[in-house]
């Protein structure tokens, strides 16, 4: 009974979507469609999950992530029932198998768990829809049980004033799906292998059929259409503000906000108007985020404020640091407490220990900084010859003047005073001033070039 499998259909070529693209690899939420769909699929633990492609799809199995999912292909297109029928060989005969569908991308775990409680026999994801143009709908009896569905197409006037349609995801036992979906036949207006025609089936042979209703409309939204996918984007990054207001997050606007991963956030925290988040991104307590930041695979610790027009990329920064406007961190950046990173500065690959500074126009990259240090204005690490990268180190108590060049592999020890507008190629002495700079001199007399006048 708890044994679960799960078949994704993603072989409909998605005309409409207008693109070279298999339609279910174009993203929501800055990932396939699908991958949501197979995502949720592994929440349920199941036995085998088997995504069905179309012909010319083999950029599914290609771009989705690694996971025990079988991939099937389905050729040509015979309706949903022949879609189904492919993956069956792939199934074992014990336990459900449930039908999710790669351009039904939203659909929530709580959803599926209430299908798995409601009871053997066959269930169905239905919803009722003011306007249910297009759907199967779903035939009751004069009990309220369900009798069968009919599509639109093959639907009787009467018929089409149903409210209730259906989803078309659905969790059939497996030993009986196999032996429906070997009986289906094409005399529909269609001439296709309905899946739909297996609710009849079940109902002939006694089979309890039981109806679930998604926790949210959104979940069971079909895409069809850039146009489609820009709503339920919109839809989707709304679910997401309000899940972060409820939690006690400001934001400047719920609607000028994007999540494209997860987004998890301490109390208090402030988020301006413009920012996205990207990949798996931690806000400690009362962290700020001003305007228009970009932050991707990031953990930003308590009390820091990211001042706006800053990008933040697979780094970790510390508590109370102050970071921007206009800061670019890269890959690899780690920033212990109280550090300040200012205007059009960028970081690589770098370790800066606690309270150390570089507040204006700088590079740094491969460095390992201590603490306390004061990075001036214009300081760049060159650490690279062309071919390969070297580390800059600079210890505790530093303080390095601006338009500072530091060819790596280079060592600034503890206390050094670095001079302005050096440029330093060799390890320096602690605590002591050095500098590399031509004497300053004065050209007596010297005269400016003139530019010729020009006669009018
Ligand atoms: C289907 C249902 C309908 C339901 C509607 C919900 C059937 C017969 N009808 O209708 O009751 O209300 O979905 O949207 O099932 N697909 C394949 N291979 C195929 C055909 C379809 O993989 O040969 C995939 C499509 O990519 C799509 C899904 O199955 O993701 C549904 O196919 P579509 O043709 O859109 O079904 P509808 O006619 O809308
Ligand atoms: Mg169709």
């Amino acid at each position: 009974m708890n044994i679960i499998n799960v078949v994704i259909l993603a072989a409909g070529k998605g005309t409409r979507m207008n693109s070279d693209k298999p339609k279910v690899l174009h993203a929501l939420a800055g990932k396939a469609m699908v991958q949501h769909v197979v995502d949720c699929a592994q929440k349920l633990d199941p036995q085998q999950i088997c995504v069905v492609y179309g012909h010319g799809g083999e950029a599914v199995p290609k771009n989705l992530k690694p996971s025990n999912a079988t991939y099937v292909i389905q050729e040509p297109q015979l309706g949903t029932g022949h879609a189904v029928q492919q993956a069956m060989p792939y199934l074992g005969d014990e336990g459900r198998t449930l039908v999710l569908y790669g351009d039904v991308p939203l659909i929530q775990h709580a959803t599926l768990h209430q299908m798995q409680q409601a009871g053997s026999g066959l269930t169905l994801l239905t919803v009722n829809m003011d306007n249910p143009a297009g759907y199967g709908r779903i035939v009751r009896d004069e009990q309220g049980d369900v009798s069968r569905i009919v599509e639109e197409k093959d639907a009787t006037e009467a018929q089409r004033e149903i409210r209730e349609v259906n989803t078309g995801i659905l969790l059939a036992p497996t030993p009986y799906l196999k032996t429906w979906l070997a009986c289906l036949r094409t005399n529909n207006t269609q001439g296709e292998y309905y899946l739909t025609d297996i609710v009849g089936m079940a109902v002939e042979q006694g089979i309890p059929v039981h109806t679930v209703q998604p926790t949210h409309e959104w979940e069971i939204h079909g895409v069809n259409s850039k146009s489609q996918l820009a709503v339920l984007e919109r839809t989707w990054q709304q679910v997401e503000a309000q899940r972060l207001l409820v939690q006690g997050v400001t934001l400047a606007d719920p609607a000028r906000l994007d999540v494209r991963g997860s987004l998890v956030c301490g109390r208090d925290v402030e988020i301006d108007v413009g920012c996205i988040f990207e990949g798996e991104v931690t806000l400690g307590s009362n962290v700020q985020i001003g305007a228009y930041c970009i932050v991707k695979n990031a953990t930003i610790a308590d009390g820091t404020q990211i001042a706006p027009y800053s990008h933040i990329d697979s780094s970790i920064v510390g508590a109370d640091c102050r970071i921007g406007p206009y800061a670019r961190l890269r890959p690899g950046t780690k920033l212990h407490a109280e550090v300040h990173v200012g205007n059009f500065v960028e970081i690589k690959n770098s370790e800066i220990a606690y309270s150390s500074k570089a507040n204006h126009l700088s590079y740094i990259g491969d460095a390992t900084i201590g603490s306390r240090v004061n990075i001036g204005a214009g300081t760049i690490t060159c650490n690279y010859d062309g071919a390969n990268k070297f580390r800059t180190v600079i210890e505790d108590d530093v303080f390095v003047g601006s338009d500072t060049q530091l060819v790596a592999p280079v060592t600034v020890a503890r206390g050094t005073t670095i001079g302005a507008g050096s440029t330093i190629t060799r390890d320096t002495p602690a605590g002591e001033l050095t500098l590399s700079r031509a004497k300053q001199v004065t050209i007596n007399g010297w005269q400016r070039p003139v530019k010729k006048v020009k006669s009018q």
